[in-house]
């Protein structure tokens, strides 16, 4: 199988994530692409920082990628504007393919660069400089490249998301979440570019460059940040029924377009206040796909280092593989050997209703079988009651268990003489 030689400029939170990948999934990479990726050096500022990565992969010397013409994709993982954008334009000069994962070098000299790319006819992977694991960039590209995009409205920014829902669900202090965020990987090397909702904007600036297809440099986003938003703020928003959330837009009317950071209350039932910690999501409209909601982690080692993989991918695919449709072969020899999990095994926690006569005695009856089939009660709820003999309805969840246990306890509890009605469950997920 054809090996390919990849570069990593940096190694540390996403950079040790992409190593940590490659390692891991290479065989099932290797199947599903038929090209084997295979880190040849790793740029880093300080050699003796203790790492769990072979000694002899690491150089402080960028030329040694750079220069390299075995090495033919080359990863951007350092972050900041210089010396990244100087070492981006010269893997594209000496012919190499490049993934980035750095909004801020993007957000400024996004022009230059993209420039440099058409020039010399190379790939530039960005997936992850926006919404960490989320592929927001592909579908902005691909899927959804036959619409006009009208907006997009979105929660981009993973730590400073942590911060507000440590904050408001724990009382954490705003130092206190923020260190959390730190010690988690989610934070950038200078932490008020989150706090100050710059680096929302570098992301938003992207996006909006992609989806109205002219150069918007960061400078010309309006941002705020969350500075100023405190514990009170938050509780009393909830009480007004909203949530407080730092979001990012990119609308367009007409010939117009607004791109902006600030933190806004949205009301407790939107779509974007469900999202909790370092989760990120966009809600995407475009003509003709009407509403799209992308989710999932926005920050941390391994969704990051998912999206640069895929972009390794996709530039070693533009190197060997152009023209091709479809790349990825669904069937791969290493999953076949799964099985197909019977629902009989599957573990949930369960609601209950059971239909009972009201008389002493039968929530001991109903609770006696769940227990002999290993079903744990969480709570018990008993709903009104007219008159002792009557019917009514009692309702339970319960610990996970498994699905052959609940079958088999409302088979039993079904012939119970004091219930009255075929016992209704929902799973909870
Ligand atoms: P880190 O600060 O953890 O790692 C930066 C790496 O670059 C380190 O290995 C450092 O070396 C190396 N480095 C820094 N400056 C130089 C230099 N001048 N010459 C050589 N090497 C240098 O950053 P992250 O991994 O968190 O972020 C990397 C990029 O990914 C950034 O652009 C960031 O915005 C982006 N990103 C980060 C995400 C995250 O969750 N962390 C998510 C999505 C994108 P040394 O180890 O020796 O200090
Ligand atoms: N610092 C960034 C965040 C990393 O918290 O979202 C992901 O881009």
């Amino acid at each position: 199988m054809q090996e390919v030689k990849i570069g990593l400029l940096g190694c540390g939170t996403v950079g040790t994530g992409v190593y940590e990948l490659l390692e891991k999934n290479k065989d099932i990479i290797a199947e599903r692409t038929g090209f084997k990726p295979v880190i040849k050096k790793i740029l880093v500022k300080n050699k003796k920082k203790g790492r769990k990565i072979p000694g002899d992969l690491l150089t402080t010397d960028p030329r040694e990628i750079l220069q390299d013409p075995e090495i033919e994709v080359v990863c951007e993982l350092i972050g900041g504007e210089e010396p990244a954008k100087t070492f981006i334009l010269e893997a594209l000069d000496q012919g190499k393919e490049v993934v980035t994962a750095n909004k801020a070098v993007l957000a400024s000299y996004g022009e230059v660069i993209w420039n440099k790319v058409a020039e010399k006819d190379r790939f530039l992977g960005f997936e992850a400089s926006v919404g960490g694991g989320i592929p927001i960039i592909k579908t902005l590209k691909d899927s959804l490249v036959g619409n006009r995009i009208n907006s997009i409205i979105g929660i981009i920014n993973g730590t400073t998301n942590y911060i507000l829902t440590r904050m408001l669900e724990e009382r954490l202090g705003f130092e206190e979440a923020l260190k959390e965020a730190q010690a988690k990987g989610y934070a950038e090397a200078d932490p008020t570019l989150d706090i100050n909702g710059m680096d929302s904007a570098h992301k938003i600036a992207i996006l909006a460059s992609l989806a109205f297809g002219f150069f918007i440099p960061v400078k010309k986003v309006y941002v705020e940040g969350i500075e100023s938003v405190d514990l009170l703020d938050l509780e009393f928003s909830r009480e007004f029924g909203y949530v407080v959330k730092l979001l990012a837009f990119a609308i367009k009317k007409k010939n117009e377009v607004e791109v902006r950071v600030h933190p806004a209350l949205i009301p407790q039932d939107h779509v974007l206040a469900s999202i909790r910690l370092n989760y990120n999501a966009l809600y995407v409209t475009g003509d003709f796909v009407g509403e799209i909601l992308l989710y999932g982690l926005g920050a941390g080692k391994e969704p990051t280092a998912s999206a640069v993989v895929g972009d390794i991918v996709d530039a070693i695919c533009y190197r060997y593989a152009k023209g091709c449709i479809s790349r990825v072969n669904p069937l791969t020899k290493s999953s076949n050997f799964c099985k197909i999990k019977p629902m009989e095994e599957v573990e949930f926690k369960y609601y209950f209703r059971f239909s009972a006569i009201d008389r002493p005695g039968v929530l001991a009856k109903i609770s006696g079988i769940l227990g002999e089939n290993h079903i744990s009660i969480s709570s018990v709820v008993q709903i009104g009651r007219h008159n002792e003999g009557g019917c009514v309805p009692i309702v339970m969840i319960t610990h996970e268990t498994k699905e052959k246990n609940v079958r088999k306890a409302l088979k039993q509890i079904e012939k119970l003489d004091v219930v009255t009605d075929v016992p209704k469950f929902l799973r909870i997920l």
